[in-house]
């Protein structure tokens, strides 16, 4: 719903539980009781041991995946302080595996998620090219996976999830499998890009440097079953550079989230 007069406010998530059920196995609780809000226009970053339920939590939100417990709502105001419950707004998340399809080129999978919504050849071949060329891939159109680095096929997976428009982007640890410098190089991009379009970003990384380097606010979870620990204010300005990684209002939230994670990190490798 986005109706007159309305507007994107936030994903609150309320109560929210899961349960695993296997066959063979006991239930696994991946998420315990977590309430917590995403504010539109704003990048939220999730940080979390492995295995305490972040992907969970997109997997729920997107609603590939139905809670145990617990509500999803998607929020709408009318700039007069009313707050009403509405449809989800339009959605795109790049998983961690990027997921690329090996025998189609780079247009092609680009365009691929425009093309499942049947959009005419060249209205979407126009918007993939304005994805490609945000995520500095021009050129490379008709070049497949294959022949691609891991940070430029990161970059497709990027581009696959910008083409679609969405207001809410989610992001699962996008750049956990690339090395550190390109690592780098891709977070500037990405921050940047999150400045000029105001979207709403939610990042799962195991990265605090990441989460602050690119996060309004960040959620510290435990480990499984995940509950939020803290959320936390970043107090930096935007747009964000790297030498701001010196300040110290960098490193002291870098200790804060430290501190509330090792625990749970080494929690995490005895279950
Ligand atoms: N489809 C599934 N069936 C059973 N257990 C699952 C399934 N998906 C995830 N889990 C378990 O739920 C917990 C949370 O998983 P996940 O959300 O992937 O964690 P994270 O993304 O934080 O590493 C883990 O213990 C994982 O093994
Ligand atoms: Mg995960």
């Amino acid at each position: 719903m986005s109706s007159l007069g309305t507007r994107f406010e936030a994903i609150s998530i309320e109560g929210l539980s899961h349960r695993f059920l296997s066959r063979n196995k006991p239930p696994t609780t991946a998420l315990a009781d977590v309430s917590v809000r995403f504010p539109s226009g704003k990048v939220t970053s999730i940080v979390g041991p492995s295995g305490c339920g972040k992907s969970t939590l997109l997997l729920i939100m997107r609603g590939l995946v139905k809670a145990t417990d617990g509500q999803v709502r998607f929020l709408y105001g009318n700039g007069s302080g009313d707050v009403t419950v509405g449809d989800a707004p339009r959605m795109a998340t790049v998983w961690q595996a990027f997921n690329l399809l090996p025998w189609r080129t780079v247009m092609d999978n680009v365009a691929f998620g425009l093309e499942l919504s049947g959009m005419p050849t060249a209205e979407r071949r126009a918007k993939a090219a304005d994805a490609i060329r945000a995520v500095e891939l021009s050129g490379f159109e008709n070049h497949y996976p294959g022949q691609l680095s891991g940070g430029m096929k990161q970059r497709v997976g990027l581009a696959r999830g910008l083409v679609m428009s969405p207001d809410v982007l989610f992001l699962d640890e996008p750049f956990g499998a690339l090395d550190a410098q390109t690592r780098l190089y891709l977070q500037e991009q990405l921050s940047t890009l999150v400045e000029s379009s105001g979207k709403t970003v939610v990042l799962v990384t195991h990265s605090i440097e990441e989460a602050i380097f690119l996060g309004d606010h960040v959620i510290v979870m435990t480990a499984r079953p995940g509950r939020v620990a803290a959320t936390l204010d970043v107090p930096l300005p935007r747009p964000r550079t790297l030498d701001m990684q010196k300040e110290p209002a960098f490193g002291d939230l870098f200790t804060e989230i430290y501190g509330l994670l090792r625990e749970e990190v080494r929690k995490s490798m005895l279950n």
